[in-house]
């Protein structure tokens, strides 16, 4: 076994949920990261999202995105691989009242295509540790019903992106970093059209790019 191999866990390991939210509820970096994430994620929910939609959320983490999905649509069902994480989810859904999301175990590149296809999908977080995109993204457009929305992150070949990847060094993670342009056409052959894009970083250049784009 390589060195590599020994070193990385999964992309699922290693989760603290009380000092993720910390990071990003009391440091500058984090504070400006998740402002500028929700900037542009809830703009371009507002542009897709309607009550009467069934959502499948990819690594929920936390609940921050979860929370508001789930008060604004009819059904959220979440794939996190980390029992962890999932059980910070269920105790927040609890205390805020939320009955109509299932939060389940399981990754995105082990997404079946079932019968249960959804109106839309976030996955925020997950394509960061999935080493080959194309696999992460068919496994995303085969969840989604024929006109579907998708919103994704993924982080960028860029300073700020090795900074993330040194970062996740620390939790023995692999973060996988991508071109913007490598991304979009890898989408499109997946057989989901880029309708929107924006970036989200602290540089320059970037962290991440969101992608938003329908399942042709
Ligand atoms: C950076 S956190 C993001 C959490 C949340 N989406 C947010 O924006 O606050 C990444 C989450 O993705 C999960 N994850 C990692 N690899 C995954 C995979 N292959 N499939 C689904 N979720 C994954 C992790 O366990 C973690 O909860």
């Amino acid at each position: 076994m390589n060195i590599s191999k020994r070193w990385f866990r999964s992309g699922g390991a290693g989760w603290h949920p009380g000092l993720y939210e910390w990071f990003f509820s009391n440091t500058r970096r984090g504070i400006e990261l998740r402002a500028q994430d929700e900037e542009l994620i809830y703009g371009l929910l507002e542009a897709v999202l309607r009550p009467t939609h069934s959502i499948l959320e990819f690594g929920p983490g936390t609940g921050n995105y979860t929370v508001p999905l789930a008060r604004r649509c009819t059904r959220v069902v979440t794939i996190e691989p980390s029992e962890t994480m999932q059980e910070y989810l269920r105790r927040r859904l609890e205390q805020e009242g939320l009955t109509n999301v299932e939060a389940r175990l399981g990754r995105l590149q082990d997404w079946v295509d079932t019968s249960d296809k959804f109106d839309g999908a976030l996955v925020i977080g997950p394509l960061y540790y999935v080493r080959d995109l194309k696999e992460g993204l068919l496994a995303l457009a085969a969840a989604l019903k024929h006109g579907g929305w998708s919103i994704f992150n993924v982080p960028l070949l860029t300073p700020e992106g090795w900074f993330q990847f040194l970062n996740e060094l620390l939790a023995r993670r692999r973060v996988y970093l991508r071109y913007a342009e490598e991304t979009i056409k890898l989408a499109e052959e997946t057989g989901l059209k880029v309708e929107r894009t924006g970036t989200v970083g602290t540089t320059r250049k970037g962290l991440n790019l969101v992608v938003q784009a329908r399942r042709v």
